[in-house]
């Protein structure tokens, strides 16, 4: 079992509280960690299809050497095939091997696989357990905790969905090794505004380590993906549904990030560049406000550039990323919740941006 230094976090949920573990080889642990969760039955595997098939294998005598007689399925996916049809495919594995209640749904893959297959486990037989293996960096500090797991539509992402929580959430770091750089440098941006809006030091931490976190070669590395993972896993405990003042800090850099996203059609950025983005322009609303100074906005450019992220935006305009900003789901019906900092480590939410402030802002972080 693995040891407690291994442990990021155990988040509690109404649906019961879970261990997030991070750390190098802590695959190999998946069996025993699994039934000290509780877990017993079959297991059956989703695996993204781009995991090197020798990582898909070593889970899958992982789980069979703690006695979990284990079934896999590996799939293509991306963002484009995270819909119903997808689920529909891994339903009809599920019937063909008869899968139970007691069985357990484990997903490997990035955050499209730990949506997609969770919303299966949240579904199948009126929901299965499901285990949490993230192999993106993004999925690990961000997605594969909180229980949201969701499919898109035609008419939109994530459009269908449950709250699902994981039994058990496994970070294996070693998975990173085949992660390609961009998807890496997408993974930390959401890493860092953990560190931006409530943990100055882990700021700092990402600031001086840069070519150390990035070349994930020691305990260090480990052990600030850990902290930014426990960041996550601590806002999920205390605000489960995104009810309170808490979850929405995780939205820092979205506001805008979903527009650029949105604007310049999915794919041209990606989720974690286009949020970078988008802290640089929720920097410039801060300053514009008097919240913060010219040099945190300064140091958060720096660091993001750090870690290969984009500052800047090019193709788009700002009057079209303002008009996206109003018909993003999460801004219907009322002011904008803009998530600002008041500090490094510190922020805060605010409804009270003047549109021009907002328009300046935009207008400065395209080339
Ligand atoms: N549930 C939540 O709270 C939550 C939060 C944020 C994002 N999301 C969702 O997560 C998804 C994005 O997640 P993502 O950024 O991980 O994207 P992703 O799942 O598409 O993974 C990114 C790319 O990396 C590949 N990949 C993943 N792990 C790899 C590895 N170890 N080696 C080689 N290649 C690997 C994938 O095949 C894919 O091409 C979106 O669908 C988004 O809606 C969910
Ligand atoms: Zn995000």
């Amino acid at each position: 079992m693995t040891t407690d230094e291994n442990l990021a976090a155990v988040v509690s949920t109404t649906q019961g509280d879970y261990r997030v573990v991070v750390g190098r080889g802590v695959i190999d642990d998946i069996g025993p960690e699994m039934k000290s969760a509780g877990l017993s039955g079959r297991a059956f595997l989703v695996a993204d299809v781009s995991m090197f098939p020798t990582a898909v294998h070593r889970t899958h005598e992982a789980l069979e050497r703690a006695g979990f007689v284990t079934n896999v399925m590996t799939l293509e996916l991306s963002e484009r095939v995270k819909n119903m049809e997808t689920v529909l495919d891994i339903y009809q594995w599920l019937s063909e091997h008869r899968a139970e209640r007691i069985d357990t749904v484990v997903a490997m893959g990035g955050g499209v696989a730990g949506d997609l297959v969770g919303f299966v486990a949240a579904t199948w037989l009126r929901g299965v357990p499901v285990v949490q293996v993230p192999t993106s960096l993004a999925a690990m500090v961000d997605a594969s905790i909180g229980g949201k797991v969701a499919v898109n539509l035609p008419a939109g992402k994530n459009l269908v969905g449950a709250f699902h929580q994981p039994k058990l959430v496994l970070q294996d770091v070693d998975h990173l090794k085949t992660l390609p750089a961009r998807e890496m440098a997408g993974g930390f941006a959401e890493a860092i505004k953990h560190g931006l809006i409530l943990d100055a030091d882990l700021l700092d931490t990402f600031e001086k380590n840069a070519d150390e976190m990035q070349s994930l070669e020691t305990d260090l590395a480990v052990r600030t993906i850990r902290r930014s993972v426990q960041i996550k896993a601590e806002v999920v405990s205390a605000d489960e549904f995104e009810r309170g003042e808490t979850r929405i800090l995780l939205n820092y850099g979205h506001t805008i990030g979903h527009a650029i996203e949105a604007v310049s059609g999915y794919g041209e950025y990606l989720h974690g560049e286009a949020v970078a983005v988008g802290m640089m322009a929720a920097a410039g609303i801060a300053q514009r406000l008097g919240m913060i100074d010219a040099e945190l906005v300064d140091r958060q450019r720096a660091v993001l550039q750090r870690y290969s992220l984009p500052v800047t935006v090019k193709g788009v305009t700002a009057e079209q990323l303002i008009e996206a900003t109003k018909t993003d789901k999460k801004n219907r019906g009322g002011n904008i919740r803009w998530v600002l900092l008041e500090g490094p480590g510190k922020s805060v939410t605010r409804r009270d941006v003047p549109e021009d402030v907002v328009r300046e802002a935009v207008e400065a972080v395209i080339e």
